[in-house]
């Protein structure tokens, strides 16, 4: 299996509260990672290291065979063009439409055209269940359908890497399975993701291993979990 990202000796700490005493794991390439651990254990931290949004006191963040830790903003800015991050709490552009929350990323990004925008993002919204919904604004959208717009934001610059930051936290069975669906779907067409989660169901029907992170280090690794998840979906 090839190892496409991997954190060694990751140690970060908020003043004198020691979060990551000495983190180690490896992500394989097109396995999505689970990552469970109790609230305020660091699991967002890590995920926002991942795409240089903090930086670890000491230890490397290796991605496809590069130490991202010292990368500058230029640097960062093309990690972030491969590696998608789907915000725990949604991250909408409140003043923004669906669509212009959609085009962000491309208009950031890349220079396409107003038209080819448009058709990538009409394609985008009805992959996710979003049709008819690109003129409204996040804020008269159930959370569910925000989740969705999140994910297919994240999924506009054709990601290679994904980092779910509870994706479906405080949704309902039916959304909770939706963004399930479109997880799974992502793995098949080849993205490697870490699914960070405190739904045990998700992750069990999502993952193909877990590790744990507890008191600043990673407590279990290497557990596969695949024939559970298959009797459990
Ligand atoms: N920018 C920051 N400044 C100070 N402390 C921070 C900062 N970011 C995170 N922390 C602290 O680091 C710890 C880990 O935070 P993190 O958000 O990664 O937890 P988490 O595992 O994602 O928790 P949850 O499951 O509740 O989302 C927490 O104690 C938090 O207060
Ligand atoms: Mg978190």
């Amino acid at each position: 299996m090839k190892t496409v990202i991997e954190l060694k000796n990751f140690k970060k700490s908020f003043g004198s509260k020691v979060v990551h005493k000495d983190v180690n794991f490896k992500v394989y390439e097109g396995e999505c990672l689970g990552l469970i651990g109790g609230s305020g254990s660091g699991k967002s931290v890590i995920l926002r290291s991942l795409i240089g949004l903090e930086k670890p006191d000491s230890g490397s963040i290796i991605i496809e065979g590069e130490d991202i830790a010292p990368y500058n903003e230029a640097q960062l800015s093309q990690i972030r063009k491969k590696m998608a991050y789907v915000f725990q709490n949604g991250a909408l552009f409140d003043s923004l439409t669906v669509f212009d929350n959609l085009a962000y990323p491309l208009r950031e990004h890349f220079k396409l055209s107003e038209s080819e925008i448009h058709t990538k993002i009409m394609y985008q919204l009805k992959e996710f269940g979003l049709e008819g919904n690109e003129y409204i604004y996040p804020g008269s959208l159930s959370g569910g359908m925000q989740k969705r717009v999140g994910l297919a934001r994240s999924m506009m610059m054709s990601p290679r890497f994904v980092l779910y930051d509870e994706p479906t936290a405080g949704l309902d069975p039916f959304n909770t399975k939706r963004i399930q669906d479109l997880i799974i779907e992502m793995k098949k067409k080849g993205v490697t993701s870490i699914l960070v989660t405190h739904d045990m169901p998700t992750a069990f029907r999502v993952c193909d291993r877990m590790i744990i992170l507890q008191k600043g280090q990673i407590v279990e690794d290497d557990k596969y979990i695949q024939d559970f998840a298959q009797g459990d979906s």
